[in-house]
This record gives C-alpha cells, sequence and structure tokens, in this order.
C-alpha cells in the first residue's frame, strides 16, 4: 500500500509519500519561517494563504520525485487537526478533493498521532507498549501507548507547550521567530547553574507541567540583569541555559515517573522540541539507569512533516479507517478520542 501524506496544520507544508514495503519515497518540505518572522509569531491567515499556494506544487513534486502517478497511490492522507483551522482546511480541501478525483480512499490523520508514530520510521522501531512524551509548539502530553489508536493520557500541561515556553522566552531575549531552536544553541554557551529556575510541579505527585511560570522566572532575572546593567552576551546565554536545564529536568522528572507508574522501560519522544540535543542526552541517561530504551524521530521528523502524516495514515487507511466525503478538520481534537486499529 503507498500513502499520499498532506500537513498543513500549522506553518510547514509537507508531503510525503509511504510504501509499507518501500518506506518514504518522497518527502518535500516548505517552511513558512521567513513569512512570519517579522510578526514574531505566525500569522494563522497568511499561513492559510500560503498553504494555498504550496501544497500542490510540492504534492506534484513529491510524485515525480517518488517516479509514481496518481494511480501508483493507494490513499491520500491528511492532517484533519489539531491545529490552526484555516491552515488545516487547506491540507483537509486539498486531500479530500485529490482523493475523490483519483477515486481512492481518503483518511483524516491526527497530528499529534503522527508525532507520536514518527520514531517507527525509523529502523530501529519501539515496540508497543510504551510511554511518549509529546513535546510541541502546541502540545505536551505523555501518553501511554498500547497501540495504535490506544491511546490513554496521563498528563499535560495546564498551561504553555514545552514549545510555546521555548518560543515565548526566546522571544523575551529578543531571539528571531521561531526562537525554540535559536534558544537552545544560545544554552550551549551557557555557565551551568549560575542562574537556577523552578521545576515546575514536580514537588507534588502527578504527570502534568506547567511552563508559563518559567517564562515569568525568565523575565524577572533579565529585567534584574538589565537593571544591574549585567545583561551581556554571557548572561543571556547563562539565563538561556537555566531555562533549558529547568524545562529538560522538568520533562525527565515526569517521564521517570511516567515510567514508574506504568511499569514500562519503553519511551518514544517526539514532537518539536525532540530535536533539543539537552532533552535527549538526559533522557537517554535516564532510559540507561533504568534499563530501557529512548526511541526518537530523526531530526527532520521531529517537526512538523508529511511522512508522519502519510505513515499514520497508512495504518490507519489499512485498518478501514475511511474519510466520508464531507471535507472535515477539528481545530481542538483530544488525543484519547482516537479508536484503536
Ligand atoms: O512539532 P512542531 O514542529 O509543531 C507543532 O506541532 O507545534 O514543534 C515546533 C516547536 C516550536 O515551539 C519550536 O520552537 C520547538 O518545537 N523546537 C525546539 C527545538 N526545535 C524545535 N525547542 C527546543 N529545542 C529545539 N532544538
Ligand atoms: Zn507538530
Amino acid at each position: 500500500m503507498r500513502v499520499l501524506g498532506i500537513e498543513t496544520s500549522c506553518d510547514e507544508t509537507g508531503i510525503a509519500i509511504y510504501d509499507d514495503q518501500l518506506g518514504i519515497m518522497a518527502h518535500q518540505l516548505y517552511s513558512q519561517v521567513a513569512l512570519h518572522a517579522d510578526y514574531g509569531g505566525v500569522v494563522p491567515e497568511l499561513a492559510s494563504r500560503d498553504h494555498i499556494r504550496k501544497t500542490i506544487p510540492l504534492i506534484e513534486a513529491a510524485l515525480k520525485d517518488a517516479g509514481c502517478t496518481k494511480d501508483d497511490i493507494d490513499g491520500v492522507a491528511f492532517t484533519a487537526g489539531p491545529g490552526l483551522m484555516g491552515a488545516l482546511l487547506v491540507g483537509a480541501t486539498i486531500g479530500r478533493s485529490l482523493a475523490f478525483a483519483w477515486g481512492k480512499p481518503a483518511v483524516a490523520v491526527h497530528h499529534m498521532e503522527g508525532h507520536l508514530l514518527a520514531p517507527m520510521l525509523e529502523e530501529r522501531a519501539p515496540e508497543f507498549p510504551f510511554v511518549a512524551l509529546l513535546v510541541s509548539g502546541g502540545h505536551t502530553l505523555l501518553v501511554r501507548v498500547d497501540g495504535i489508536g490506544c491511546y490513554e493520557i496521563l498528563g499535560e500541561s495546564v498551561d504553555d507547550a514545552a514549545g510555546e515556553a521555548f518560543d515565548k522566552t526566546a522571544k523575551l531575549m529578543d531571539l528571531d521567530y521561531p526562537g525554540g531552536p535559536r534558544l537552545a544553541k544560545l544554552a550551549e554557551l551557557g555557565t551551568p547553574n549560575r542562574f537556577v529556575f523552578p521545576r515546575p510541579m514536580t514537588a507534588k505527585p502527578g504527570l502534568d507541567f506547567s511552563f508559563s511560570g518559567l517564562k515569568t522566572a525568565t523575565a524577572t532575572t533579565i529585567a534584574a540583569e538589565i537593571a544591574a546593567d549585567t545583561y551581556d552576551q554571557q548572561t543571556r546565554a547563562d539565563i538561556a541555559h537555566a531555562f533549558q536545564q529547568a524545562v529538560v529536568d522538568t520533562l525527565a522528572i515526569k517521564c521517570k515517573r511516567a515510567l514508574l507508574q506504568t511499569g514500562l522501560n519503553r519511551l518514544v519522544v517526539a514532537g518539536g522540541v525532540s530535536a533539543n540535543v539537552s532533552l535527549r542526552e538526559q533522557l537517554s541517561e535516564l532510559m540507561a539507569s533504568l534499563k530501557g530504551e529512548a526511541f526518537y524521530p530523526r531530526n527532520e521528523y521531529c517537526t512538523d512533516n508529511g511522512a508522519m502524516i502519510a505513515f499514520a495514515g497508512l495504518q490507519r487507511l489499512k485498518a478501514g479507517d475511511v474519510e466520508p466525503l464531507a471535507v472535515r478538520a477539528r481545530p481542538r481534537w483530544p488525543l484519547d478520542e482516537l479508536t484503536a486499529v
């Protein structure tokens, strides 16, 4: 079976073709970063318009790369949520219509299920059951995964997502959008422990997260350093380091708790923030200490992409999950509403 995947939920147009015998046959990605940079964040209307411009040319390019035509495609998968409504509707409308025109089935994919399954595109793929830490710009979730569609939410952020906290803190530090990776780069130059920020919600039991207070702690520290006229380049790096370390420690503490609570020893980490080197190092150490294993997608499949949507879509199509003719998108869509395949 061969599936065309379309991802347009936020600021990346991702198109891919996945074949269950051959793997990823084509992978096209267009990032709107430059478009939104002047505004310091994603402007939804501009995102939708840009997806309209890019989706069909990228589908054509992916078909060409894979050396196939529409007749070689067995189904079309598109991200139907969660995400920006206008952006989602572009992928949903194009995906649903193409499938209709080609006489093939269409399937609606949950964006976070796409992220969650992305490590399965790697040679060393995790087996079920496992605990998944999903850390993106929109979500921070700890999930017990017993199979595709068998998701039990163990914990989630009660305010900002981890990626969102990275981006907002980066903005406070005058780093350009998207700030997460830039803040991580600056943190590499930081002195460990010159500043220490709180590890929110780790003192009490439970698996939920809260990251908005960290942003405030950073803002207060920056203001104090500016007032003391000591907010130089090294201080900025030291603050970035302290912020990143607080996020990474907090995520690691909750992952350990979730693994002990479930008795599982496999951890899948996915979503944009899973590209963070410091997070990977710490979680790999944690898994070594627990005699378990950590699984990640390759870097290009950590952030939004079409490959994960084509892969998740294929699994669902194979199980007979087919989208009706209406074009549907859900800006909010709880992961645990998905059905098992
Ligand atoms: O999964 P993703 O591409 O989009 C959503 O579904 O939200 O995640 C994007 C998020 C952004 O907040 C970005 O700043 C963050 O992932 N991110 C990182 C890194 N790379 C991307 N955060 C920290 N360190 C990184 N290396
Ligand atoms: Zn995402």
